[in-house]
């Protein structure tokens, strides 16, 4: 039996703050792409990551805790990082030098670490949609959460404005958690019933490259990356942290998930 007490769509700074007010869990998503990302390279064998906002923090944590460096500024891989924030890139690598990374990101990364203080933070994406709600099912079998999905990103419910990718994310892991029974609020029921009318006409893929970020995406040369993130259920690997926060030696904190 489910008891997740209530799921909530919520998205952006706002959203992570009430998932922290809410001390339930906080699933972070942001499709393209960081949220897509780390679940692929934990399937590739990366063990943990350390989320971090900053890339000065992410670079103190490389050398604090001897991590591999993994992210972006502007969609592109830094200086000196090991690797960027391209699924693709990350699922066609055959092996890493570490099995430990550092990770941030201009949006989805500064959203986690926004998150902490919620029981569990769960990295969410269309790639393991239903992975997360069967991972949400477990975790609150003997014990009743408030689930907040955070759309990192987004401008709203998609009846009332454009179709942003998180927002789209967010309701097609909220349709996992019907599917398997759970009810929720009336706008959500209804943002997935227009959803699922324009998935009759067009592809996951097709409703992500008419976005900004995948528009952006493209015009940088990652349109591999938006077929990559558009795969629904791709992977079982649900990147969670039981709100393991590491504080770093300029007091800045970052996010564990294992
Ligand atoms: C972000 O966190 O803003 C995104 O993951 C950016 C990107 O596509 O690399």
């Amino acid at each position: 039996m489910v008891l997740c007490l209530e799921i909530l769509i919520r998205g952006n700074i706002e959203g992570s703050k009430l998932a922290s007010n809410k001390e339930g869990i906080a699933i972070l998503v942001d499709v393209l792409r960081a949220s897509t990302t780390i679940p692929i390279a934990m399937q590739k064998g990366i063990k943990k990551f350390y989320v971090a906002k900053e890339v000065e923090d992410a670079r103190l944590t490389q050398k604090e805790l001897e991590t591999m460096l993994m992210g972006e500024r502007g969609c592109l891989k830094l200086s000196g990082f090991d690797y960027g924030n391209s699924p693709t890139e990350i699922f066609n690598e055959t092996s890493f030098a570490k099995e430990v990374a550092a990770f941030t990101s201009s949006t989805g990364a500064k959203r986690i670490v926004d998150a902490i203080g919620s029981k569990y933070l769960i990295i969410g994406s269309i790639v393991n949609a239903a992975a997360v709600v069967k991972k949400c099912i477990e975790l609150t079998k003997n014990n009743p959460l408030t689930v907040v999905i955070v759309p990192t990103f987004t401008h709203g419910p998609i009846t009332d404005n454009t179709i942003t990718e998180d927002q789209i994310g967010a309701l097609l892991i909220a349709r996992e958690f019907n599917k398997v029974g759970m009810k929720l609020e009336l706008k959500t029921q209804n943002e997935i019933k227009l959803l699922e009318e324009h998935m009759k006409n067009l592809s996951i893929e097709e409703i992500l490259l008419a976005t900004d970020h995948g528009q952006k995406l493209i015009d940088l040369g990652f349109a591999k990356d938006i077929e990559f993130c558009s795969r629904l259920n791709f992977t079982s690997k649900v990147p969670i942290s039981e709100n393991n926060v590491y504080e770093l030696s300029n007091k800045k904190k970052i996010v564990t998930f294992y």
